[in-house]
């Protein structure tokens, strides 16, 4: 899950698809990580801890970290929220097979209203960026687990 700064979108995007592979019973690896490394080390914002709790998910252990080229090779599939991370991530992208990798996360929701997930960094708006996630990955999941 990459966004720009790895505390706002991503680490609520990290949490809500943990939550649903726990429930799920799927062992997937998930993390999250942000294409600035501005906020590197940092818990998540207040505003996503906040609303992931209302929620009943836990995601205040969670530590910023700026991605890598490196998680192309770690990964099979990497969510961007807007399409300035698709371009950031795609710029470090060496292979197709990586180019490939690479998807909008909100292809995956159903609200068409929103091809980019907001950013609640500037807007406050944690409750709707809650709700298209959480639907995307329920949509996601819903496609390529059995
Ligand atoms: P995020 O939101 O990309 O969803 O984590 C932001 C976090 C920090 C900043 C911008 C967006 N910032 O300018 O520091």
């Amino acid at each position: 899950m990459v966004c720009l700064g790895n505390i706002c979108r991503s680490p609520l995007a990290e949490g809500i698809m943990r939550d649903k592979l726990n429930q799920r019973q799927l062992s997937w690896v998930v993390d999250s990580a942000g294409t600035s490394g501005w906020h590197n080390g940092e818990p998540p914002h207040s505003g996503s801890i906040q609303v992931s709790k209302m929620h009943g998910i836990d995601i205040s252990g969670q530590k910023s970290r700026k991605f890598t080229a490196d998680d192309f090779e770690s990964f099979d599939v990497i969510f961007v929220m807007d399409k300035k991370n698709r371009d950031d991530v795609l710029a470090l992208a060496k292979t197709e097979a990586q180019r490939s990798k690479v998807k909008m996360i909100l292809d995956y929701n159903d609200n068409s209203n929103f091809e980019e997930v907001p950013d609640p960094y500037y807007d406050n708006r944690f409750e709707l960026v809650y709700q298209l996630l959480e639907d995307a990955c329920e949509n996601f999941l819903s496609k390529e687990s059995v």
